[in-house]
């Protein structure tokens, strides 16, 4: 069954131009400069990538066959390794969630993003590579690791840039018959290519944790009467990697009417529907994908899909059943 108009499009174009660049509020400077984004589904997201990687540093040192791999946490949407979050928000929503992401100076405190969850397991990980496009987030990421973990500082490479580029090149540097990897991807909007995602399948070694703009990005570019700006176009194409979610999201149909032949548009931007098309596409090039997950803003309408893909043939079966145990939780 078709769903139309399910999304609330907020506003004019700036949300939908937003999605398009960088999401983040905070300077990223030399102090320990503020870093502000998500909401609940922010604690969703982290609490279910910390437990799947407890559970992949258990396999990977306990296992007897798995032991000899050098494993890899990549974190390519690193941050500033903190966020801010507030307890009983209020005012000040930020222009670019609309509602979603709020500042509230009296309560406001500290929390560990992905970056300081991956360095904390009590079983690390042998190599870690963070990557940003904020030249300022990355230093400041690395000057919290040096300080407060130390020991764990040498087995982390820092990388500033955008992670498209350097994910490619890293994936061809590294040698795929000993070395193993966890990416996340956890982008403000529409950053993530799919060349780079394909290039993550192809290794054969990659758990992929993708935080896919479902709401935020997506549904908000196609329009309900499927007159898409030729730029918003492309980056659908470069984000599925295909021309093929226009027919997947439209169907034209010819009627006959009044004065003639008709044309009529019909969009399907159900989430439902685009988290089926984004499966399929990982499915092209990964060897097992679970169902995602959506995250919810405090109204209750989807902001990402939590995705999660194994490219390795034999340790897929196992991946997958982990993820989708901790993803239905
Ligand atoms: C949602 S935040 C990441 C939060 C982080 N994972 C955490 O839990 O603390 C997204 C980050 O991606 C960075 N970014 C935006 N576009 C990027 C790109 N093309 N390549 C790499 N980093 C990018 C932003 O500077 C921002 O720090």
């Amino acid at each position: 069954m078709k769903e139309f108009g399910q999304f609330n499009i907020v506003g004019d174009a700036t949300p939908v131009l937003s999605a398009l660049a960088d999401f983040g509020t905070g300077a990223g400077g030399p102090l320990m400069s503020e870093h502000r984004f998500g909401g609940d589904w922010t604690e969703i997201k982290l609490a279910k990538l910390e437990k799947y990687l407890r559970a992949y540093r258990t396999i990977f040192s306990g296992n007897p066959r798995a032991r000899h791999f050098r494993t890899w946490y990549v974190d390519a949407f690193a941050g500033t390794g903190s966020r801010t979050r507030t307890d009983t928000p209020r005012v000040s929503p930020s222009a670019l969630f609309g509602s979603d992401v709020y500042e509230d100076v009296d309560t406001k405190r500290y929390r560990d993003g992905s970056a300081k969850i991956a360095v904390a397991l009590p079983d690390p990980f042998d190599n870690y590579l963070f990557i940003d496009k904020s030249a300022g987030r990355i230093k400041e990421l690395e000057r919290a690791i040096e300080t407060e973990r130390p020991a764990l500082h040498p087995r982390c490479a820092f990388e500033h840039g955008d992670a498209n580029d350097v994910l490619k090149q890293w994936c061809r540097e590294r040698d795929w018959t000993k070395e193993r990897a966890v990416v996340f991807l956890d982008p403000y909007g529409m950053q993530v290519e799919w060349g780079m995602v394909a290039t993550l399948g192809a290794t054969k070694a990659v758990d992929l944790w993708y935080l896919f703009p479902l709401g935020v990005g997506v549904a908000r570019l196609l329009t309900r009467d499927g007159n898409i700006d030729e730029s918003w176009a492309k980056r659908l194409d470069t984000t599925f990697g295909t021309k093929d979610w226009r027919s997947r999201f439209y169907e034209t149909t010819q009627q006959e009417g009044l004065f003639g032949q008709m044309e009529t548009v019909e969009r399907d931007a159900s989430e439902e529907n685009i988290q089926g098309f984004i499966n399929e596409r990982l499915r092209t090039c990964f060897a097992g994908v679970a169902k995602g997950r959506i995250l919810r803003n405090s109204k209750s309408n989807p902001m990402y899909s939590l995705c999660f893909a194994a490219a390795n043939e034999k340790g897929a079966p196992t991946a997958i059943r982990i993820a989708k145990d901790i993803l239905s939780d």
